[in-house]
């Protein structure tokens, strides 16, 4: 018998009692108590999944989370059988499993707990859904830290926090609004200098507790599904989030536009607006890539039409548009309209691909165009439908899509009720179970179609709901925030704890959607944005009449504004080399200081300050009328960007924060590769690719990678990759270059500048020959600057 121990309205827990039996089949093992079975897996020396059968029978082993490019590569492990325990081993780790209660300690080779149950495994009837909830506690370690768990509006380290994943519209959502837009149940625990994470793979409503309820221990638990987790070890932890992208995938390069400035509006309407948002980028020359079309683009909110008297040429408008360097993204939203004439309707009607209730009713709620029904997209053949929708929005010439309101958001009751049916893959659930992929897999669908009719070209989607996987197709951004300073502050906790849980390429509606920001906030988010993968000003002004562009504030920021979004033009190669680097390795493009920093204490609570790729250091103006910042550096050597003035690390320092600038430092050895100034992306060819390098005397890697910026070409080879290696001397500056070469860029040379050189060379020697350097080589801010053929391999710089 199981032993029950505890009772509530939910009926006695249950625990897992001796283990009688286990078997070892491939690289798993199962382990068999009277009634419950644990299934161990190795899937990588520091991946092991964890499954229980509660009561003797698993489910069907399917996830809408897991990539289908996921390897299982144990290399060495095998198990040892002791008195009180049995050890799975693998090269890095030591897994106890308790023989008289099932319960785990996992340790590193060594013998240090990395991580450990508390009462682990137990199991309750949720008598009034006729399931059961399933749950697991750990210990809290000594001075654990956790991260992670998606968009969650609160303090980067979960310590003593209660949070639960149940997508939900959370309109104006505030610090600490719990639950938000996405389910991604993924987190990391840090102690004693040791990272780890938890992938807890369940789509009911999942809750984690992490010393909140009691201090000692961290727990988590879902109201149906199985107890299913990935323990991942790093123990760095930016290891750890490369190995939860290996169970969850990356995605594939984005087109170079998407990474460049989107203008977004509720709504831009009609199309001569639309043309002068367009016209007034480019008479004030301000870059930007991409305009939205939010839902007053359609007939009546009718999904993949077009409004008639206001559109009435969307393909030409859109031509005329790229003519200008601009892309076009529309929104599309779940709920179809019930309209009899609308074909949208009648063929999901007809093909029964609408989400229907317990008793066989239609799940009907109203959204924008009033009473609506919502497509079933975890049924593989209505997603087949959905994607064959996009046919028609490419061929008018759009570019990306805006999935919205897919938590699902029904106006009034919330989201659909619990008894709504869904196919989910021919599993036959009820909303329970689907309701945290709803979104996930509605963007499943918009990207395959979009992908589909697009090609050759790359497509872009945004999405506000999804589930942990969904950067394999998807970009997200935070939602209907608001602005306010303090919402300054969430964009930038909540964008660092995206990329940590899996989904880098995310952003915040800069100036808020919700109220009206002035210049001077306006002007704060437009910067910490240009750091951010996404940067997309949006809001939901419509009302109002207020204005929030670039320029709506006035030409004392419009300058600032249009400096910031200039830079982040210039830095493309270096973001899309952030981007290529999170595409291949999943190292998320964001990270808090914490994940650089991990054995530095005082970095584990830092929030304002993150690491924008490998080379730049981000703290964001964060008050009104702030005049200066004191940003805490961790260990190296960093420069300002502003003024190349030279920082040692691990402390805090003060710089002054004129509405100009704002707190930038860059790693001393870096190279960051910067485009000249431009108004668009692929604008002109670029004939000159600027190479910063920034003098240091620890060894430093940079690269930079290169592809066409759209098309698949990267897949076949036709990329680019270039490691820079710099390790200077007081007495010599010395770069060295290595490359991977197939991509025939438009550039032949480039332009290196060297910052903080600590002698004032008069020769430079590539490649062996010796160039002598005139006065016009050493420029006024002290930076060295000489034209270098691509191919160059090597250069030195002596003291004389
Ligand atoms: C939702 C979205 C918002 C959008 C609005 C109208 O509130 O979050 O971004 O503008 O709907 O479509």
């Amino acid at each position: 018998m199981q032993v029950e121990t505890s009772s509530s309205k939910y009926g006695a827990k249950h625990y897992p009692d001796n283990i009688r039996e286990w078997k070892k089949e491939g690289n798993y093992f199962c382990f068999y108590t009277t009634e419950t079975i644990l299934e161990i897996r190795v899937i990588a020396d520091k991946i092991i999944r964890f499954r229980y059968a509660a009561d003797g029978t698993f489910q069907r082993d399917f996830s809408y989370a897991t990539s289908d490019t996921m390897q299982e590569s144990p290399i060495t492990f095998g198990i040892k059988e002791w008195e009180e325990t049995f050890e799975i081993f693998t090269d890095a780790l030591r897994v106890f499993i308790a023989r008289d209660n099932l319960r785990i300690t996992i340790s590193d080779k060594d013998g240090k707990v990395i991580n450990q149950d508390e009462m682990g495994f137990h199991w309750q009837h949720y008598l009034l859904k006729g399931g059961k909830i399933q749950y697991c506690s750990k210990l809290v370690q000594e001075g654990e830290c956790f991260y992670g768990l998606g968009d969650k509006p609160t303090e980067l380290n979960l310590r003593g926090k209660r949070l639960e994943n149940f997508g939900t519209d959370a309109y104006g959502f505030q610090k600490d609004t719990d639950p938000l837009y996405r389910n991604i149940p993924f987190y990391y625990g840090l102690h004693h200098g040791i990272g780890y994470g938890i992938f807890f793979d369940n789509t009911f409503r999942t809750i984690f507790d992490f010393g909140k309820e009691r201090e000692d221990a961290c727990s988590f638990w879902a109201r149906g599904g199985e107890m299913n987790y990935y323990f991942i070890y790093g123990p760095e932890l930016l290891e750890v989030a490369e190995s939860y992208t290996k169970i969850t995938g990356t995605p594939e390069l984005p087109p170079l536009w998407a990474l460049g400035y989107h203008q977004c509006r509720w709504s831009y309407y009609p199309d001569t607006r639309v043309k002068e948002i367009a016209a007034e980028f480019r008479k004030r020359r301000i870059p930007c890539d991409v305009i939205y079309l939010d839902i007053d683009y359609m007939e009546g909110f009718r999904c993949f039409t077009w409004n008639k008297e206001w559109f009435p040429d969307p393909a030409g408008l859109i031509k005329e548009l790229a003519a200008e360097g601009f892309k076009v993204v529309v929104i599309i939203d779940p709920g179809i309209k019930v309209d009899p004439e609308y074909a949208v309707y009648q063929e999901g009607m007809k093909n029964n691909y609408f989400c229907k209730r317990a008793d066989g009713a239609l799940m009907e709620g109203d959204v924008w165009p009033g009473k609506c029904v919502f497509p079933d997209y975890t049924n593989p053949e209505v997603r087949d439908w959905w994607s064959s929708l996009f046919k028609s929005l490419a061929e008018t010439g759009v570019r990306g899509v805006w999935n919205d309101m897919n938590e699902p958001a029904v106006f009034e009751m919330g989201t659909f009720p619990e008894d709504v049916r869904h196919d989910y893959d021919g599993e036959e659930v009820s909303h329970r179970k689907a309701h945290n992929i709803y979104g996930h897999l509605m963007s499943k669908a918009t990207a395959a179609g979009m992908k589909k009719y697009l090609m050759p070209n790359r497509s872009f989607l945004i999405t506000r709901s999804c589930y942990s996987g969904a950067q394999r197709w998807s970009s997200v951004w935070t939602g209907d925030n608001v602005s306010s300073w303090e919402h300054l502050w969430l964009a930038t906790v909540q964008c660092q704890r995206l990329a940590v849980s899996g989904i880098s390429f995310t952003g915040s509606d800069i100036g808020g959607f919700i109220g009206e920001p002035d210049g001077e906030l306006y002007t704060r988010w437009i910067q910490l944005a240009t750091f951010h993968p996404l940067m997309r000003t949006h809001s939901a002004s419509n009302e109002t009449g207020f204005n929030q562009e670039p320029w709506s504030f006035g030409p004392d920021y419009e300058k600032v504004v249009n400096k910031f979004i200039t830079l982040r033009y210039k830095l493309l190669p270096y973001l899309y080399t952030t981007f290529w680097q999170y595409a291949t390795h999943g190292t998320p493009m964001l990270r808090p200081l914490a994940f650089v920093a991990q054995q530095d204490t005082t970095a584990h609570n830092c929030t304002h300050e993150f690491m924008f790729g490998d080379a730049l250091l981000i703290s964001h103006v964060s008050e009104q009328g702030m005049k200066e910042k004191a940003v805490y550096l961790p260990a190296g050597n960093w420069y300002y960007f502003w003024n190349d003035k030279k920082y040692t690390g691990a402390q805090e320092v003060t710089v002054p924060t004129p509405l100009e600038e704002m707190p930038l430092f860059v790693k001393a050895g870096a190279v960051l590769p910067q485009y000249p100034e431009m108004q668009y992306t692929h604008e002109t060819p670029v004939t000159e690719m600027l190479l910063h390098v920034y003098y240091g005397e620890q060894e430093v890697k940079s690269s930079l990678y290169e592809d066409a910026g759209d098309h698949y070409g990267y897949k076949n080879g036709q990329y680019n990759v270039i490691r820079f290696k710099q390790h200077s001397t007081p007495q010599q500056f010395h770069l060295k270059k290595k490359f991977y070469i197939n991509y025939e860029t438009a550039y032949k040379n480039h332009r290196i500048i060297v910052h903080g050189l600590p002698f004032q060379p008069t020769v430079v020697i590539i490649d062996g020959q010796k160039t002598v350097l005139s006065a016009e080589n050493l420029q006024a801010d002290n930076t060295v600057s000489f034209v270098v053929e691509r191919s160059f391999e090597e250069i030195i710089m002596n003291k004389e």
